[in-house]
């Protein structure tokens, strides 16, 4: 398969991180993109979870040659800075990002908690704001690359129980128009 005489099958030599990368669509992203052949960069905010993903992933990763997995809450920007740091440490520079970590709180306005509300917007709309400008200077080292970011459906069609998470990735949606 090829899209603009770029074979998109083909990730070899290329680095991409996942951020939210222990279950669901990023840990199955990690694998398609292992099975290409590309270095991969995951996260998540529990080294059991990571260990595990690793274990799952180690067939297809060189027993783990070709993944790093680091333990970061998208929410912390300290968390974000060493992520960054390590990520410039083994590789100097990353061709693809997948901000896919998020929190799914489902619940109608009245019964949204501020810890609910707070949660939702700090891993879902700061989280990713911060993980793209904290390794943007990495895409930048390697001459250009993707940004891929996780929004949802529910930006187009009403759910009466995600008044919060619809915002939040209405919110990312708009970051991915206007850029950075
Ligand atoms: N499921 C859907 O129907 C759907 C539809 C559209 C979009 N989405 C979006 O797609 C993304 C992935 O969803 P999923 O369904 O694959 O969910 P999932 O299986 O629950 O995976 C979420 C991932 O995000 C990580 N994560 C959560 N909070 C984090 C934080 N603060 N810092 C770092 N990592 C964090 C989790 O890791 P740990 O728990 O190990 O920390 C996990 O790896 C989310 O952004 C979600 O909003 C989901």
């Amino acid at each position: 398969m090829t899209d603009n005489n770029i074979d998109v099958t083909d990730f070899r030599n290329r680095v991409v991180l996942i951020t939210g990368g222990t279950s669901g669509m990023g840990l199955a992203t990690a694998r398609l993109l292992l099975e290409a052949g590309a270095e991969v960069v995951i996260t998540g905010r529990d080294d059991a979870r990571l260990d595990r993903a690793a274990e799952q992933l180690a067939e297809v990763s060189d027993r783990g040659a070709r993944l790093l997995t680091v333990r970061a809450d998208s929410a912390s920007l300290t968390d974000l800075d060493r992520l960054a740091a390590l990520i410039r440490e083994r590789h100097g520079r990353l061709d693809g990002v997948f901000a896919n970590a998020g929190v799914g709180v489902f619940q109608r306005s009245g019964e949204v908690t501020e810890q609910d509300f707070d949660r939702s917007v700090d891993v879902n709309f700061k989280g990713v704001f911060f993980t793209v400008q904290k390794v943007l200077p990495l895409l930048d080292a390697a001459g250009g690359g993707s940004i891929v970011i996780n929004a949802s459906w529910t930006l187009h069609r009403s759910l009466a129980v995600a008044p919060v998470y619809a915002a939040t990735k209405a919110a990312v949606h708009a970051l991915a128009r206007t850029g950075q």
